[in-house]
């Protein structure tokens, strides 16, 4: 038995949760439980990121309170987990208290690798943000939304040294003692890591007062990323608690778009502070709407939790962990999705053990004593390498291996032919290869495998009521 710790990216409560933000729930999730299966003991994090002039600003075109704005959508995260069917250990928000507090304490433990800066660049006072040369020039000097000349500023920022640390960072991606999955992204980190500059952690005050207040510098506030990143740690009590039963994660996941945070500042963070580098650093790509990115603008924002209650978590869940793959871009269409649920879900998993359960019970056989056998070495190897959508297709194929076999064997002969003795045989054998598929595919569909399990387990089987997955 090992203890497994997993975490994902703390999503910006600037809204309410898309589709893309289920990634990296459903994807620890299933690993999750494939470890308790396993006899692990597991930890997952889950949590949301509250601070930063975006939400500020949110919060005050909403007429909320910041405290307000932000408890309204953390709570709405809360709720999308759990309609994901998503069982974390530990929930974080960084504007817990503790957090905050934790964080400010790892600031002072790296502070031998921060120094002050000032920073200057041209700042539209309408966005409250910094643009650069480019944009400037672009746009002629003048911000196209607030038709304001952009300001030439300069500020103190503090600066994280990461320079201090890209050796030592380097060696631990080249020999996989922080293995970033997949393998064309290891590269990529590589490359950007030679070019990486030192990071401004920090803003004044006057610009940013939503964050988390800089230690023994009352004109500072912390910017984005210290605070965002500490969440792994913070949330298991560091440094107050010891954490090395838990520390190093054995996964962190998140999407390609905010590996390069967790593939380099946040490495340089551990290093600053002692502590080993995570073993795995899992992306994923991106959830496309029909081959284009969603927008606003576009119109083709698709609504999760409409998603969601179409068929519930596990058709959400076996769409978006089979049909998209685990670390490339994967694209939703209704159509697609509904095709997946209709003729993949219903037809060879529910009305398999819809059919099954019915011959069980029709000829008066009991199959609680079977008890799913040891998982096997292919999906147990798909697993452990994180390859998510293989090892459910691996499974499926099995699904579909059953039903092959139903139609070849034709059991409702047997029965006609009052070969009762065969037939039992062939019908307990075919429910001990549905209780051995069905443990498969117990992580990525939790509730269905549990209810297919209780079925088959009962003293008497009886076929459910309703069908497993109800088609339209
Ligand atoms: N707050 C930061 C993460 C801090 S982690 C210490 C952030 N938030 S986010 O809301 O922009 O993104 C949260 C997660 O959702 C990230 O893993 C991100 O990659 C993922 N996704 C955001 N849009 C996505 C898609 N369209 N598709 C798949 N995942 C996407 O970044």
């Amino acid at each position: 038995m090992s203890k497994i710790y997993l975490t994902t990216a703390i999503p910006y409560v600037n809204g309410a949760p898309h589709i893309g933000h289920a990634m990296d729930y459903i994807i620890a999730d299933t690993c999750s439980r494939y470890h308790q299966i396993c006899g692990d003991e597991v930890r997952l994090q889950a949590g949301t990121d509250e601070h930063g002039n975006k939400i500020f600003r949110k919060a005050t075109e909403s007429n909320m309170p910041v405290e307000d704005y932000v408890d309204e959508n953390a709570a709405k995260f809360r709720d999308f987990i759990k309609k994901l069917d998503v069982e974390y250990t530990d929930y974080i928000r960084t504007t817990d208290a503790d957090h905050m507090k934790r964080c400010q304490e790892i600031w002072r433990k790296i502070k031998d690798h921060i120094y002050s800066a000032t920073y200057g660049g041209w700042y539209c006072v309408g966005c409250e943000s910094y643009v650069t040369q480019k944009e400037y020039d672009e746009n002629g000097g003048i911000c196209p939304d607030h038709q304001k000349p952009y300001e030439h500023l300069e500020e103190e920022n503090y600066y994280f040294r990461i320079s201090d640390f890209k050796d030592e960072i380097r060696a631990k991606i080249e020999s996989d003692e922080i293995q970033i999955l997949p393998e064309f992204r290891k590269k990529e980190m590589l490359k950007m890591l030679e070019d990486a500059p030192d990071v401004s952690i920090s803003r004044p005050t006057s610009q940013l007062t939503w964050g988390v207040p800089v230690p023994d510098d009352p004109n500072q506030t912390m910017y984005v990323w210290i605070d965002a990143l500490s969440n792994y740690i913070t949330v298991l009590g560091y440094p107050e608690k010891p954490i090395d039963e838990w520390w190093p994660a054995t996964a962190q996941f998140v999407g390609k778009d905010i590996l390069r945070f967790h593939a380099i500042i946040w490495p340089a963070m551990l290093l600053a502070l002692g502590l080993p580098l995570p073993k795995v650093l899992c992306s994923h790509g991106f959830i496309l709407a029909d081959g284009q990115k969603m927008s606003k603008s576009i119109g083709n924002v698709i609504d999760p939790i409409e998603v969601l209650e179409k068929h519930g978590a596990d058709a959400f869940r076996y769409y978006f962990l089979r049909h998209v793959d685990t670390f490339t871009d994967g694209d939703f269409t209704w159509e697609k999705y509904e095709s997946a649920y209709n003729t993949e879900l219903a037809n060879d998993y529910g009305n398999l053990v819809q059919r099954l359960a019915t011959m069980l019970m029709k000829n008066n056989i009991a199959t609680a004593a079977l008890k799913p056998k040891e998982l096997d070495e292919t999906y147990r190897n798909f697993m452990n390498n994180f390859e998510f959508a293989k090892a459910f297709d691996y499974a499926w194929e099995k699904v579909q291996g059953i039903n092959k076999r139903i139609d070849d064997e034709k059991p409702w002969m047997l029965a006609k032919a009052g070969e009762t003795e065969k037939l039992g045989q062939v019908l307990s054998s075919l429910t001990q290869e549905l209780k051995d598929v069905n443990l498969m595919l117990s992580p990525f569909l939790p509730s269905a495998a549990k209810k297919v399990a209780d079925i088959f387990d009962a003293e008497t089987v009886t076929p459910p009521a309703e069908p497993l997955f109800k088609k339209d």
